[in-house]
C-alpha cells in the first residue's frame, strides 16, 4: 500500500518504520528543508516527499503533527488526493504545546476538530499508545498480553483497513465507535497510554468520563513538569494506569 505520513517525529517516524517493515511503500514529509527531510526519510527506510505532493496517489495519509500545526496545512493540500484515500489522525491536544484552541477547550472532540480543519473525514488511530509502546511493545498475533490500540471513525471499511495495518505493527485493535466517540481515547482517559490488552481496553473505553478528562490531562502534565528527573517509560505507563482504579496495575 502507498502510505503518506506528515510528520516524522516520535510517532510519525515510528509508524513509518513499522509500515516499511511490513512491506508498504512509505512517503514522508516534515517541516524541514528537503535535504534534511531526505536524511530523515533514509533513516526511516521511507521516501521523502514535498508536502504538496504527499497526498497524491496515496491509499492512506497519516497526520502526525502537533494539533496546532493542522490549521496551517494548506487548504488545497487534500484537493489532489484520490477520493477513497483514508486519512488517519494521530494527534492529541495539549494546551501547553498547542496553545489555546477554544473549540477543543470548550469540549469539541479533538479529531472532529481536525476533520473540520482539513475538510476531510479522518479516522483517529495511533494516538493512545506512547511512541515507545508503539516502537517496542508490538507482539505477534495471539501472543499473550498483546497490547491493544483504540480506533474511532465513521467509515467501517476504512477502520478495517487501518486495523490490518495496526495488526501488522504488532497490536490488537478495539473499535471505540464513531469519530464523536474518540474522546474515549483522548488524554485524561483510562484508555490513554495505559498499554492495555483487548478486554481491559474495552473496559477502559467504557469507563472514561468526558467531563473530567481535560482536567486529568493537565494535572498529569503539571505533575510530570514538577519532577526533577525524567520518568521512565514504565513509570509513565504505571502512573497513567494508577489514575484510574479499574485499570490493571503494573507488576
Ligand atoms: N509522542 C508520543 O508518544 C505520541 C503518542 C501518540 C500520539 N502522539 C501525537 O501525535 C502527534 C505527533 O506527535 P510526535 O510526538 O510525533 O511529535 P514530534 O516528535 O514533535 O514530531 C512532530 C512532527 O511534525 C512535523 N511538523 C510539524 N509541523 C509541520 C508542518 N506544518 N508540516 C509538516 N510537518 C510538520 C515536525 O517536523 P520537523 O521534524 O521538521 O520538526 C515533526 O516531524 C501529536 O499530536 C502527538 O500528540 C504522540
Amino acid at each position: 500500500m502507498k502510505i503518506g505520513i506528515i510528520g516524522t517525529g516520535a510517532i510519525g517516524g515510528t509508524i513509518a518504520k513499522k509500515m516499511v517493515a511490513a512491506g508498504h511503500q512509505v512517503f514522508v514529509t516534515n517541516s524541514a528543508e528537503f535535504v534534511e527531510l531526505e536524511k530523515r526519510a533514509n533513516e526511516l527506510g521511507a521516501l521523502p516527499s514535498p508536502l504538496k505532493d504527499l497526498v497524491k496517489g496515496k491509499a492512506m495519509v497519516v497526520l502526525s503533527v502537533p494539533t496546532i500545526a493542522i490549521p496551517g496545512l494548506s487548504k488545497t493540500l487534500f484537493d489532489e488526493m484520490p477520493p477513497d484515500t483514508i486519512i488517519v489522525d494521530t494527534s492529541n491536544y495539549y494546551p501547553f504545546r498547542d496553545a489555546d484552541i477554544e473549540e477543543i477547550k470548550n469540549g469539541k472532540v479533538e479529531s472532529v476538530w481536525v476533520a473540520e480543519q482539513i475538510g476531510c473525514p479522518v479516522i483517529k488511530a495511533f494516538n493512545n499508545l506512547l511512541a515507545e509502546s508503539l516502537a517496542f511493545g508490538g507482539r505477534s498475533k495471539g501472543a499473550p498480553g498483546r497490547i491493544a490500540m483504540a480506533i474511532s471513525g465513521d467509515d467501517p471499511k476504512a477502520k478495517k483497513v487501518i486495523s490490518g495495518l495496526i495488526d501488522q505493527a504488532g497490536f490488537d485493535v478495539v473499535d471505540a465507535g464513531n469519530l464523536e466517540s474518540s474522546w474515549r481515547h483522548q488524554p485524561g482517559t483510562p484508555a490513554y497510554c495505559t498499554e492495555l490488552n483487548v478486554s481491559d481496553l474495552k473496559q477502559a473505553l467504557n469507563d472514561g468520563v468526558r467531563e473530567v478528562a481535560a482536567q486529568i490531562r493537565d494535572s498529569v502534565i503539571k505533575l510530570f513538569a514538577e519532577r526533577t528527573t525524567q520518568p521512565s517509560h514504565e513509570e509513565i505507563v504505571e502512573f497513567n494506569r494508577a489514575l484510574f482504579p479499574k485499570n490493571p496495575k503494573s507488576e
